[in-house]
C-alpha cells in the first residue's frame, strides 16, 4: 500500500543523517511514517518516533509489526521531548514541521478550506479548536493572530468581519470562514486563495507551533550524543527563522586559524552546534513536479560537537 502521506526530501533526510548501525534515532514527527521507515531501512538501527496526532497509531502499529524491537512509537509533543526521552540519548534527530497529508485531507479535522467541515484544526484532537478562537477571541487579538502567524496585512478588515459575521450567526465550518475571509479583503496580490494565510495564522496560533519548536530546540543539546545529526524541514519563514537563529546562535563563527595555532582558551559551552547546511537546502524541480507540496520546504541540518554536558 503507498503512504498517505509523501515525505519531502526523503533522500536528503538519509544522506544527510546518515543512519549507522547499533545507533538511536529520533523521529519527532511520525505522520504516516515515511522517515521512520526509510531510516529503519537504511541501517540496522533503533527509531523511537513521536507524533502528538492519536490518529497516526494505525500507521505506528503497522512499522512495529515489521520492525518490531528497532521500533518504538510514543503519542507526545515534542516540545515535551526532555521528559518523553526520560534519559535517553539519540544519534541523529528528523523533524518534518506542519501538517500532514492525512491532516488537510480529512475534512473532519477542518484544516483546509477546500474541504467543508467543522473548524477545528486540532493536531493532537484535544483542547483549544479553531473554533473556540474564532467564536471567543476580541477583534483585536484576532487581527493580531492574523497578522503575526499569517504575516497577512489586510488582518484588521479580516477581523472585523469575523466579529460582524459571527453576530449574526456562529462560524463553525471551514468554508464559512474562508468566505468571510475572502468578503473582508479589499484587494488580492497573489493567485493563491485570500483564506490561505488567515487559515495558516489560526493552525499554529492554536497549535502553539511556534512556542513548541522552541521549546524542543531548548531541549535539544540534552538528548543528544555527540556527532549526533539535527534535520529540521519547515514550511513558512516564520518557522525557518527559529531554526536559522537557533543553529546560528549555539555554533562557532568559522576564525581562519592555522592548524599550529592552540585551541581557543575560553571554550564557549553555549556552541554546542556546527551547521552543516550553510544555506537552506531546497526541493529539486523534480521534487516539486512530483509533490506539490514540498515547493515551500526547507531543510537546515546542523551537528552536535564537543561532549556531554
Ligand atoms: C509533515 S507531517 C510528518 C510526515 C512524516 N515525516 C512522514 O514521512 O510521514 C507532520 C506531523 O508532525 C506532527 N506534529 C506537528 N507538531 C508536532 C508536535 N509539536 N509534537 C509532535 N508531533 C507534531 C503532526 O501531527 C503531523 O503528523
Amino acid at each position: 500500500m503507498s503512504s498517505p502521506h509523501y515525505p519531502v526530501f526523503l533522500c536528503e533526510i538519509i544522506e544527510n543523517l546518515q543512519p549507522q548501525h547499533g545507533k538511536k534515532y529520533l523521529d519527532c514527527t511520525f505522520g504516516a511514517g515515511g522517515y521512520t521507515k526509510a531510516i529503519l531501512d537504511t541501517s540496522n538501527c533503533f527509531v523511537k518516533a513521536l507524533d502528538q496526532d492519536p490518529t497516526v497509531y494505525k500507521y505506528a502499529e503497522k512499522l512495529g509489526t515489521k520492525y518490531k524491537e528497532r521500533f518504538e512509537f510514543i503519542q507526545g509533543n515534542f516540545a515535551n521531548i526532555k521528559e518523553l526521552s526520560r534519559g535517553e540519548r539519540y544519534d541523529g534527530v528528523v523533524v518534518d514541521l506542519g501538517v500532514s497529508s492525512m491532516q488537510l485531507d480529512e475534512k473532519e479535522r477542518g484544516f483546509s478550506f477546500m474541504r467543508d467541515g467543522n473548524l477545528d484544526m486540532r493536531m493532537s484532537s484535544s483542547g483549544y479548536s479553531a473554533a473556540d478562537f474564532i467564536a471567543s477571541a476580541s477583534e483585536e487579538e484576532m487581527a493580531e493572530v492574523i497578522y503575526k502567524y499569517g504575516e497577512e496585512v489586510q488582518s484588521r478588515q479580516i477581523a472585523k468581519m469575523i466579529v460582524q459575521e459571527r453576530q449574526k450567526e456562529p462560524i463553525t465550518t471551514t468554508v464559512r470562514l474562508a468566505e468571510i475571509v475572502r468578503k473582508s479583503m479589499h484587494y488580492r496580490k497573489s493567485k493563491i486563495d485570500p483564506a490561505t494565510k488567515t487559515f495558516q495564522a489560526i493552525r499554529i496560533y492554536i497549535n502553539k507551533e511556534l512556542e513548541n519548536l522552541e521549546s524542543f530546540l531548548g531541549n535539544l543539546n540534552d538528548i543528544l550524543n555527540p556527532g549526533a545529526r539535527v534535520l529540521i524541514v519547515s514550511f513558512h519563514s516564520l518557522e525557518d527563522s527559529i531554526v536559522k537563529s537557533f543553529f546560528k546562535n549555539h555554533s562557532l563563527k568559522k576564525v581562519a586559524r592555522s592548524k599550529y595555532a592552540p585551541e581557543p582558551e575560553n571554550y564557549d559551552e553555549s556552541k554546542w552546534l556546527k551547521i552543516i547546511s550553510k544555506k537552506p537546502i531546497l526541493p529539486t524541480t523534480r521534487e516539486i513536479r512530483e509533490n506539490h507540496r514540498s515547493r515551500s520546504a526547507r531543510l537546515r541540518v546542523a551537528q552536535k560537537i564537543g561532549g556531554i554536558r
